[in-house]
């Protein structure tokens, strides 16, 4: 619980856009750790947030008070796990802005959300010289599955670029969205640069022509009040572990008309309604696209990371990275030298900031930071095309969140500084 005593109901997120970010940080048991000898100071959020001690919690609560498969059983477990897995996905309805329970699919990420839609409504809807958009930007998960479809079906990718200061140049776009595409697949918030899409403005020029919006939520769902109908996206994909929640669960949303169209994706149980040597019939969403036992513990637990984030605010989260954000910034950039991809305008991005030394190399920043207790992600973050478009192979990136404070923010730029000395620069 969000806390300042373990019994006391006090929420860390106040009405107004303060967090009382030290009260944040005692929920998280893991930041208690000590690394390499020091204090763990977590920046590697946009790769995996870590967990309050209320979800680790639920998932205990979970195995010892109702585990049992769901939707089948007839005994008292088997009920209390069908409950709790429903309300699960009545409560990311709600979240996300009030959709229908029936929209939303669980699955096992952004990943396996991404490939259902390629899979089933691409195959179905994608033919010979259609038109997927893509931007540049895009993490391979939002990319390779459309790369494979087009290939599979002769279709073609066009490309939304992106400007220096890494938005998306949307000056060509009346030329790259027209009445060829099917489809624009496009990431809410940049994985690498942390720029927010305007979404809302590229769906309604996407509907004009009769094409369907793909969002990929992984980076903005667990930072952004979300609201799917306002964006006007046709599907939103997103994954709990970013966003408090246990990993290995993804989050479908798609619109009802599109599901109940759309061909499964896997075949087996739990996802038929008649089955015999003659013919098999599906069963109704959500279940068509939930074949097999799912994820039950998990879809469980993200109940508790949902109540958890609604506690806190997205409204104040949102401020919060915007304050935290503006802080990190202007700290890296009087580091000489150090060079900043993405936006520096606070309000257009979210706390994923990737950086680059002139002369130390991204992966021995990270390795660097380790030794001084920071977890920072290094590498080309699985968006190699973006990497080719920005002229680098790797960038090291600190990715901020909730728990994250300026004392975080210090303890990299003090170790970057120590680092620099530590190479003899
Ligand atoms: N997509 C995740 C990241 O950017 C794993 O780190």
């Amino acid at each position: 619980m969000p806390t300042d005593t373990k019994n006391s109901s006090q929420p860390a997120g106040r009405p107004s856009s303060e967090l009382n970010v030290d009260l944040i940080k005692a929920d998280f048991p893991i930041l208690e750790e000590k690394v390499n000898g020091h204090r763990l100071v977590y920046l590697d959020s946009a790769a995996s947030s870590q967990k309050p001690q209320e979800v680790v919690h639920a998932l205990s609560q979970y195995y010892r008070h109702m585990h049992s498969n769901i939707h089948r059983g007839l005994h008292t477990l088997a009920e209390r796990a069908t409950v709790a897995y429903e309300k699960s996905r009545q409560h990311v309805a709600d979240f996300i802005g009030g959709v229908e329970p029936e929209e939303v699919i669980f699955n096992s990420g952004t990943t396996e959300a991404i490939n259902l839609v390629a899979r089933t409504w691409g195959e179905a809807n994608i033919n010979e010289g259609d038109e997927i958009v893509v931007t540049e930007m895009e993490h391979h998960a939002n990319f390779v599955p459309w790369f494979m479809l087009a290939q599979r079906k002769k279709a073609v990718i066009r490309k939304l670029p992106i400007t220096v200061c890494g938005h998306l140049d949307l000056s060509e776009i009346d030329s790259i969205i027209g009445p060829r595409t099917k489809l624009v697949a496009i990431t809410h918030m940049s994985n690498v640069l942390g720029t927010i899409n305007p979404i809302q403005e590229i769906a309604a020029l996407a509907k004009k022509h009769g094409a369907l919006v793909l969002g990929d939520g992984a980076q903005a769902a667990p930072h952004l009040p979300i609201n799917v109908r306002d964006l006007g996206v046709d599907f939103y994909a997103f994954s709990a572990h970013k966003m408090m929640g246990p990993t290995g669960l993804g989050l479908l949303y798609g619109r009802r008309e599109l599901l109940e169209a759309m061909p499964p994706y896997k075949f087996g149980g739990e996802m038929i309604s008649k089955v015999s040597f003659d013919e098999v019939t599906f069963a109704e969403l959500p279940h068509k696209f939930e074949a097999g036992t799912p994820n039950i513990a998990d879809v469980v637990t993200f109940d508790a990371a949902l109540t958890y984030l609604e506690r806190v605010g997205m409204n104040n989260a949102r401020q919060h990275e915007i304050d935290l954000t503006g802080y990190t910034i202007e700290k890296l950039n009087s580091l000489n030298g150090l060079e900043i991809q993405g936006p520096q305008e606070v309000e257009q991005r979210g706390g994923a900031i990737s950086f680059t030394d002139p002369t130390i190399h991204p992966h021995d920043i990270s390795t660097f930071l380790d030794s001084r207790g920071i977890a920072i992600r290094a590498g080309h973050h699985c968006a190699q095309p973006l990497m080719r478009a920005m002229g680098k192979v790797a960038t090291a990136r600190a990715s901020l969140y909730i728990y994250n404070d300026r004392s975080d923010v210090d303890a990299l730029v003090e170790a970057l500084v120590e680092m620099r000395k530590y190479f003899g620069l």
